[in-house]
């Protein structure tokens, strides 16, 4: 009998949610060896074809949330299409070390892919168009622009596209951009980065509310 797609989400949230003892799990390798074997599948374009295969296969499970292609269509849920390969690998090994918290339900489900799947994914969600959906500039924007300018343009980048391991923010859903800069601002562990820690440390509601009305001004 074929199992439905969610069928099969709850099935494999359960079995994550096992004691790791009994499903015998090799041991975590350490994040830069999976960023180097990233890299590495990165230059060979057979090997780098087949990860995506296998990457858009395994990312089927994530739709339910994460929208067809990884463009999201619920507002505190990311989009993961375009998103920095590398970025997006670190996080799902932050969630799997415990670095970043979520629900236990998406938790469960990325502890339970493997490294080599973590990685076929990153790389399939990265190469995935971002759907357009970019906002008009008005006051709260243009607020936004200068803290932007003054703050985070540094890192984030001018285009708000990122670098790496530093994400883009062009094109992500603003209710999730507001979400996670007061995460970063109240360093109750849901994400841990000393440096967005700082940064967000004096902004008031206000200012998180102008950042991200500017960056979905931004073209993905
Ligand atoms: C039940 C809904 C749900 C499912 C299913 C789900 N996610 Fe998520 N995901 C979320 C939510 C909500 C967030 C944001 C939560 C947060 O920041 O703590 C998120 C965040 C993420 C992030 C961080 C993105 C960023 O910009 O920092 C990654 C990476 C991610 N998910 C990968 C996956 C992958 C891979 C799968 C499939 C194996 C998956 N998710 C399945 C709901 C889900
Ligand atoms: C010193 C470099 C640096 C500066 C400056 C900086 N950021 Fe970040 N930002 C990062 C890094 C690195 C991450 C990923 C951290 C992690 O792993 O959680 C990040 C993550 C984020 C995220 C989470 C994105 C996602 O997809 O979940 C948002 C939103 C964000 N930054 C917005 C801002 C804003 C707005 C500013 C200015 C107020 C800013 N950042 C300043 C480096 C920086």
């Amino acid at each position: 009998m074929p199992v439905k797609p969610l069928a099969r989400l709850l099935l494999i949230a359960a079995f994550a949610a096992a004691p790791a003892a009994a499903r015998d799990k090799p041991a975590e390798p350490a994040p830069a060896a999976l960023h180097a074997q990233m890299a590495q599948i990165s230059q060979n374009t057979a090997s780098l074809n087949e990860a995506l295969r296998r990457g858009q296969q395994s990312a089927a499970v994530c739709r339910h949330c994460h929208g067809a292609g990884g463009n999201s269509v619920l507002p505190d849920v990311p989009n993961l299409a375009s998103q920095n390969a590398a970025y997006l690998l670190e996080q799902m090994n932050k969630f799997v070390q415990g670095t970043r918290k979520s629900s236990d339900f998406m938790t469960g489900l990325i502890k339970a892919l493997s490294p080599e799947e973590r990685i076929d994914i990153a790389l399939f969600l990265s190469r995935q168009p971002v759907t357009r959906k970019t906002a008009d500039m008005n006051a709260q924007g243009a607020a936004g622009r200068q803290l932007y300018a003054k703050l985070c343009i540094g890192c984030h980048g001018a285009a708000g596209s990122g670098t790496q391991k530093i994400p883009r923010l062009a094109g992500q859903q603003v209710k999730y951009l507001e979400d996670s800069l007061k995460r970063y601002r109240a360093g109750s562990g849901e994400r841990i980065d000393p440096m967005m820690a700082s940064y967000t440390r004096n902004l008031k509601d206000a200012d998180i509310r102008s950042l991200a009305a500017y960056l979905s001004t931004l073209q993905p």
